[in-house]
């Protein structure tokens, strides 16, 4: 199993650039489920999520040309015979996105069998709005052998208004509603940027959506959508754990090939926190720390709100800001795992219920540290690049699925990690589901 050995105390300077975004990409290979067509999307991460995604759609019959060389970041999608409308546990286990394919499934095949994702590392993780909004669209709906199974002749469209604010639940209702008879309404929808990317795909496969990135969704279905070319957008969690690594060394680094517009709230929260953030044009952000950080509190909500999939990442900030932050997390339970990792570490974190917190400047000390999920592999990451001394950090295959290349960016900034272990290859290793 690969580890990371991380020698803190170098600021990052230099320029970082940010892959495609991992949560768009997923949505977007599983919207190929939709069309006969080819699609062919550009920007896609080479991180491990993708890979078992690839897996996936090739388990049911699809063809997916992904290349992992260095100037390939595309993948080129042929669903024109879907064998096997199954997405089994072994895949959908290691990664509960693949309830993605659910929705697309149902609409072009007439079924769907898909694994019931178990528990996971940062909370219990329902899919029960997805299971809801398809009935609302006229689907049978069973559960047998730790699987749903879905069926409708063809979906119809529906009103529903979700109860909670659920990203891929939102994606997977919409990409059954574009194929559904008549018009789909979704109130109360996650406002994502990640929803816009998938709904651009939609459209130019020739659905007809209007709303996305707002709380509602219109949707005409059509009887059927050809194939398309897309671009991802840039990764904004990658972007905003860039940003965090900048001010957290004390460094001056530019992160390049993001898009700022999706980064207010982290960038809002840099700036409490006494770090200096410029924007430079439309896909660059400069961050700059020279002096002492200070407390800042966070609280987690949907976009655009400050990102559960940044609380980990800003928590080790905080860690070397002066006075208490307190770290509010509202999306999901049990997404602290990071703390007693930082704890180990030096931090002076405590936790009750949903509520950290931290009180600093801690000095760090390097240290043995288990990565437990995706995010709190990149809080330990960044505590270490300031520990006095070098960290072993342990699992970071959790790092792997969302994280492309993170050790190569890093050291091209002037960071000092190294890998130990194999290269990463993502065909190779496995995972646990977070
Ligand atoms: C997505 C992201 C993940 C991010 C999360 C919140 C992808 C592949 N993953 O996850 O990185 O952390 O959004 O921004 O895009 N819920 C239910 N019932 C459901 C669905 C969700 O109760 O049917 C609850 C969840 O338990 C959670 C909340 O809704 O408390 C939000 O979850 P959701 O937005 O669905 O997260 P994901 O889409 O799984």
């Amino acid at each position: 199993m690969d580890k990371f050995v991380i020698r803190g105390g170098n600021p990052l300077v230099g320029t970082v650039r940010v892959s495609g975004a991992k949560n768009s990409a997923l949505p977007c290979m599983a919207a190929a489920i939709l069309t006969e067509d080819e699609v062919t999307l550009e920007n896609i991460p080479q991180v491990r999520d993708i890979e078992t995604e690839r897996r996936l759609l090739e388990s049911m019959g699809a063809k997916v040309q992904l290349g992992y060389g260095r100037a390939q970041h595309r993948t080129t999608i042929s669903c024109s015979t879907l064998s096997d409308p199954v997405a089994k546990y072994e895949i959908v286990k290691t990664m509960r996105a693949s309830s993605l394919v659910l929705g697309p499934l149902v609409a072009r095949a007439g079924m769907a069998r898909v694994a019931i994702p178990g528990g996971c590392a940062i909370g219990g993780r329902p899919i029960d709005l997805h299971i809801k909004g398809l009935e609302k669209m006229g689907a049978t709906i069973t559960q047998e052998h730790g699987y749903l199974e879905a069926r409708a002749d063809r979906l119809r469209g529906a009103h529903m208004v979700f109860d909670k604010i659920t990203v891929t639940g939102t994606e997977d209702l919409l990409m059954a509603a574009v194929l559904a008879e008549g018009e789909t309404v979704m109130e109360n929808c996650a406002r994502e940027p990640e929803v816009c990317d998938l709904s651009a795909l939609l459209t130019l496969m020739g659905a007809k959506i209007d709303g996305a990135g707002t709380s509602t969704i219109r949707v005409q279905g059509v009887p059927r959508l050809h194939g398309a070319r897309y671009r991802i957008n840039p990764d904004r969690i990658e972007a905003g754990t860039f940003l965090v690594a900048g001010a957290i060394t004390r460094g001056d680094l530019i992160v390049a090939n993001c898009n700022p517009n999706h980064l207010g709230a982290v960038i809002a929260k840099l700036e409490e926190a006494g770090a200096r953030v410029d924007i430079l044009g439309a896909d660059s952000v400069r961050v700059r720390a020279d002096g002492q950080l200070r407390a800042a509190d966070i609280s987690t909500e949907e976009y655009p709100g400050f990102p559960t999939d940044m609380q980990a990442q800003y928590m080790a900030l905080t860690t070397q800001a002066d006075g208490v932050s307190v770290v509010k997390e509202n999306i999901f339970e049990n997404r602290f795992m990071h703390v007693q990792e930082l704890v180990r570490m030096g931090a002076n974190i405590k936790v009750d219920g949903g509520t950290a917190t931290v009180r600093g400047p801690a000095k760090l000390s390097a240290a043995a540290v288990m990565c437990s999920d995706l995010r709190a592999s990149a809080s330990l990451v960044l505590a270490a690049l300031v520990a006095d001394g070098e960290s072993i950090l342990d699992r970071v295959y959790h790092m792997d699925r969302g994280y492309e290349r993170i050790e190569e960016k890093l050291r091209g900034v002037g960071a000092q990690i190294r890998r130990m272990g194999n290269v990463f290859n993502p065909r190779e290793s496995e995972s646990a589901a977070d």
